[in-house]
């Protein structure tokens, strides 16, 4: 037995562990708090309890002067960073400065004669003896209140400087009035205020800026309820799921972002640029994950008025659609600042000539788009938001998101960026002769012929029924639903509200994906998923694309289809395939997918020869990106997917061999168990399901996690799961230390050993027995990222065969658990 230590001796051990460096005792200890009675001096400092963050007297790095500031920096480190300034414009010339608790309970900075040089300055309604200040472990500096149960009189995260911290906010706050934002150093060894400020913007739909002398220099576009969609293509993970906008209805905003490490923040660097900076122990230095601006269109205003900024393109300003340069010379020039104008006036800027008979005017589509500055708001529905603008002449523009709802612009439209992943669909106002109709013409006769051939297919059904004595319910309801979306389609009927829905996703001919695929031949089979097969198809125009013929008999109804289709569709992310399009015909139900020329993991994975072709690093990108879909399915998607049948053949892989997640959101086409005989069904694929699945039928993000653990180890090891025999390899690897064996030789080099045990690691706690062991996906990405440098130890894998399955309860109902790729491809 452990005797434990006296605490005499553990004071002692404390002092030794804590070195010599130190001056002071208190220092040496870690003291986390200044007291009326304990004030500091210049060789003094705070330390949190964490130890990540230490508050005291600093001089820049680097700075000439030898000036003294107060301030908040990361312990620890070898490269100074300091996070929060106090006495920013007031710095002392010398080694005299105190900082105490003063009569008034205050805060405060002194120098050697005593002159105030800096005060926390708030009302404090108690003897100063009370108050005590605090370095918490998220850097914050608090002013409490002992006899008030500790109540927060001043804190420094309510007063930002230079850097945004996890937890921290910035924002507006209605009890104070007040717009937190960053402001920058003069320079990288001058803490005194620079020119640059950062922070949200009082627009209609919040933003986040960044001004110079108050003059915007860039902007986010609006948020959408989860992030800002004119963010530069980012693969940050942070943009995309960590931050979080809040507000309440009395004007209170407040911009912040969670993240499992402390050794992360932004920083508005004195340049004016933005960036997000994270610790890489391995490196031992700070790594930047974003810096904004990005490109040449993020500066604001690059181009002129309804002009186009593409960074893909050279040159980057292009003129909207039916707009021409003002002043050719100059744009040609390069002075793309000038304004472009319309090359044909609005027919509504025109109605006073009513004769001339002209055609109302419509709307030009531009994709991925980070809107224009100043959207107002409209509270119309999506169906009825281009209705609202076309009513106004002084629109010019719409666009409607789901999370912002209708947003419309009036005169000139400004900063217009395209080819933004987070963009979105903007729609600007334009005469009717710039519209390109001839295009409209062939929608209109293919959507006839459709509708004919629909008719008809109407009323072999309706003969049918009349022929036989008893009709088939559910065949005719779908007909009649069917039918009325058609109709509503071809006759375009505004208020059919489904109209809208068919309008987004595009629909497909059967005939057409037929002829695409050779008649769905085997030839241009590319693999049988799931829930149902899919092939390789190329349509009239050239585009390749991947056609799923979804097994019949799900029990659906059309409509749910419908929606579902609608709004599987609209998830996008670069770590997932996308949907292009569906077809409902008669019994057929298809989805058009984006064709990977490159197929899936599998097929590199545990081929011999190709498995080269993935190195480490390689390997590495592929896990980070599953992840980080699995992610958006999990976290990050208006609608919370759980996957249910994640395996390395439905990861597929496109031409830079960046993984996209395939067959997402199916699991909810087929419900699990809404009608009795036909769904009682586990969808999944032995090797990567969870214990409480295979068995229970339970399913829970955390299977998903359990399913990403095998994949982990598959990409590791090379080697496909079979009958757990990897998991049972793994494990039993783990405990004898001995991970060499497990390591695909392909990809074993001495360099990369850490990072695979990492991996492995990361893999082991995925596929622990009990779901709640399981890390999430988002702890998932974040160790594999080192965001998190604790991974705990993995406790026993569920080792699951094809003998526990059938030998469980499930037994009786085998014959209606669907299971897929019993046998390995
Ligand atoms: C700061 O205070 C400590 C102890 O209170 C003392 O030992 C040290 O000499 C002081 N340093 C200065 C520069 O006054
Ligand atoms: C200080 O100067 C060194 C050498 O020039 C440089 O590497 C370092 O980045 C500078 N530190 C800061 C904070 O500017
Ligand atoms: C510090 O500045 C004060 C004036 O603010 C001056 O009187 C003093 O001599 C300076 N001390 C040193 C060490 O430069
Ligand atoms: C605070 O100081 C007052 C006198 O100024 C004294 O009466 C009181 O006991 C002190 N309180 C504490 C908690 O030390
Ligand atoms: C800040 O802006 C002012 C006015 O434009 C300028 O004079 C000054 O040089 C700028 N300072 C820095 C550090 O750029
Ligand atoms: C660009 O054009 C604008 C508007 O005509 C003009 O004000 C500006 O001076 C021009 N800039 C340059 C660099 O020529
Ligand atoms: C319409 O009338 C306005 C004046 O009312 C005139 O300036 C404009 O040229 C006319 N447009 C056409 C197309 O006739
Ligand atoms: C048209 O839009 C402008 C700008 O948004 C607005 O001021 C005006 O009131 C609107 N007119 C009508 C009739 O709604």
């Amino acid at each position: 037995m452990l005797v434990p230590m006296s605490t005499r001796r553990r004071f002692l051990v404390l002092l030794l562990l804590a070195g010599f460096s130190c001056f002071s005792p208190r220092l040496c200890l870690g003291e986390d708090r200044i007291t009326f009675s304990t004030p500091i001096n210049d060789s003094e400092t705070l330390l949190c309890q964490s130890g990540v963050f230490r508050f005291g007297f600093f001089t820049p790095e680097n700075s000439t002067t030898r000036l003294r500031y107060v301030g908040i920096w990361y312990d620890k480190i070898p490269i100074q960073t300091v996070v929060w300034v106090a006495n920013k414009d007031t710095p002392i010339n010398d080694t005299s400065g105190i900082i105490s608790i003063s009569n008034d309970g205050n805060l405060v900075v002194n120098d050697g004669r005593n002159r105030l040089l800096w005060s926390t300055n708030v009302k404090i309604p108690v003897a100063p003896n009370v108050t005590w200040v605090q370095l918490m472990n998220s850097g914050n500096l608090r002013l409490q209140d002992k006899s008030n149960n500790g109540e927060i009189l001043w804190e420094s995260f309510k007063h930002p400087y230079n850097s945004l911290l996890p937890r921290m906010e910035l924002g507006t706050d209605a009890r104070t009035g007040e717009n937190l934002r960053l402001t920058s150093w003069k320079s990288y060894q001058d803490p005194s205020p620079g020119n640059y400020t950062a922070g949200l913007a009082d627009f209609t739909f919040p933003e986040l800026l960044v001004w110079k002398n108050n003059v915007p220099i860039w902007r986010s576009g609006p948020w959408n309820g989860q992030v800002f969609i004119g963010l530069p293509n980012t693969d940050s993970l942070l943009f995309l799921d960590g931050f979080n906008l809040n507000s309440d209805n009395q004007g209170t905003l407040s911009l912040s972002y969670t993240i499992d490490s402390f050794m992360y923040h932004f920083n508005l660097d004195p340049d004016g640029a933005l960036y997000q900076r994270d610790w890489s122990a391995s490196m031992r230095g700070w790594r930047i994950g974003v810096s904004i601006p990005s490109t040449t269109c993020d500066a604001y205003g690059r181009c002129g008025p309804f002009a186009i900024c593409s960074s893909r393109e050279v040159p980057p300003c292009k003129c909207v659609k039916g707009f021409v340069p003002k002043n050719n010379i100059e744009w040609n020039g390069g002075n793309w600042s000038n304004d472009c104008v319309r090359r044909a006036p609005l027919q509504c800027e025109r109605q006073s000539n009513a004769s001339d008979g002209g055609k109302e005017d419509g709307f030009l589509k531009l994709q991925k788009m980070k809107v224009p500055i100043s959207a107002e708001q409209s509270l119309a529905n999506e169906n009825n938001c281009p209705k609202v603008c076309l009513d106004n002449c002084s629109c010019t523009a719409y666009a409607y998101e789901r999370g912002i709802g209708c947003m419309i612009w009036s005169g000139s439209l400004v900063d217009m960026q395209s080819d933004l992943s987070n963009g979105i669909d903007l729609y600007i106002r334009v005469a009717h002769s710039e519209l390109d109709t001839h295009r409209n013409r062939t929608i209109i006769i293919a959507a006839s012929v459709l509708g004919v051939a629909f008719i008809a297919v109407v009323c072999v059904l309706l003969a049918c029924r009349k022929l036989r004595k008893h009709p088939a319910p559910k065949k005719d309801r779908t007909a009649e639903l069917l039918f009325k979306k058609m109709e509503a389609l071809t006759s375009g009927n505004e208020s059919a509200s489904n109209q809208a829905k068919f309008k987004e996703l595009p629909l497909f001919q059967f005939q057409v994906l037929a002829t695409s695929t050779d008649n769905f031949s085997l030839r241009n089979k590319l693999g049988q998923g799931g829930f149902g097969p899919v092939y390789k198809g190329k349509l009239p125009e050239g585009q390749e694309i991947a056609v799923k013929r979804l097994s019949r008999a799900s029990g659906q109804g059309l409509e749910e289809l419908v929606n579902e289709v609608v709004v599987i569709s609209k998830l996008q992310h670069r770590n997932l395939v996308k949907l292009l399009g569906c077809c409902i015909e008669d019994e057929e139900r298809l989805l058009v997918y984006e064709y990977m020329p490159k197929k899936s993991l599998d097929a590199y994975l545990f081929d011999p020869l190709k498995q080269k072709i993935l190195n480490w690093r390689t390997r590495f990108n592929i896990m980070e990106g599953i992840c980080r879909g699995l992610l958006y399915l999990h976290r990050d998607s208006r609608l919370r997917i759980i996957h249910r049948d994640l395996k390395a053949s439905n990861i597929l892989l496109d031409e830079n061999l960046i993984p996209k997640i395939s067959d997402f959101g199916l699991a909810r086409i087929f419900p699990g168990n809404e009608d009795e005989a036909n769904t009682r069904r586990v969808v999944g694929t032995y090797g990567y399901m969870s214990p409480e699945y295979a068995m229970g039928g339970l399913f829970s993000e955390k299977s998903d996690v359990f399913s990403l653990g095998v994949i982990l180890l598959e990409i590791v090891s090379g080697r496909k799961n079979s009958n757990s025999t990897l998991l049972a390899h793994a494990w039993s690897v783990w405990n004898e230390g001995e991970i060499n064996g497990l390591i695909d030789p392909v990809i074993f080099d001495q360099v990369f050993e850490k990072e695979i045990r990492k991996c492995v690691h990361i893999g082991l706690l995925c596929v622990q027995e009990a779901a709640n062991d399981r890390p999430s996906v988002a702890t998932v990405c974040s160790m594999l990222s080192s965001k998190i440098a604790d991974i705990p130890e993995p406790k026993q894998p569920a080792f699951i065969s094809t003998n526990d399955v059938n030998n469980n309860d499930l037994k009786a109902s085998i014959n209606i658990v669907t299971i897929t790729d019993v046998i390995g491809r």
